[in-house]
């Protein structure tokens, strides 16, 4: 089972949170991350849906901005966290 404190919130350097914290996207936090809320193009877990479409470059500007955008490897890891239930 993947974790969000062991392992997804490791693949975020200090850079992306800092960035991103007062944009009022805190990817370091789980309760954020896993928020189960929906929007108008998610029907649940908007927050880390929108976090992963920005990372695959589904959403542009993709994210990080202007890179290095996360390897294949990463971003499966972060959907089977999605996929298993957003476990803690
Ligand atoms: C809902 C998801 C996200 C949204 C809506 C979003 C949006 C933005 C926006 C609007 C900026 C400012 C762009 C500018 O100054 O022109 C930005 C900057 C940035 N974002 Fe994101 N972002 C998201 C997710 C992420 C993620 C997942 C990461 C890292 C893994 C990330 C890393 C960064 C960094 C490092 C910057 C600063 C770039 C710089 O000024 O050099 N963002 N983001």
């Amino acid at each position: 089972m993947v974790s969000f404190a062991a392992d997804i919130k490791p693949l975020f350097d200090q850079g992306d949170i800092d960035c991103m914290t007062p944009q009022g996207v805190i990817l370091d936090d789980y309760a954020y991350m896993s928020n189960k809320g929906g929007d108008a193009k998610y029907d649940d877990h908007a927050n880390a849906s929108h976090v992963y479409a920005r990372l695959a470059g589904d959403e542009k500007p993709r994210m990080p901005k202007g890179g290095p955008f996360w390897t294949q490897d990463k971003l499966d890891l972060f959907k089977k966290w999605m996929d298993e239930g957003y476990a803690p």
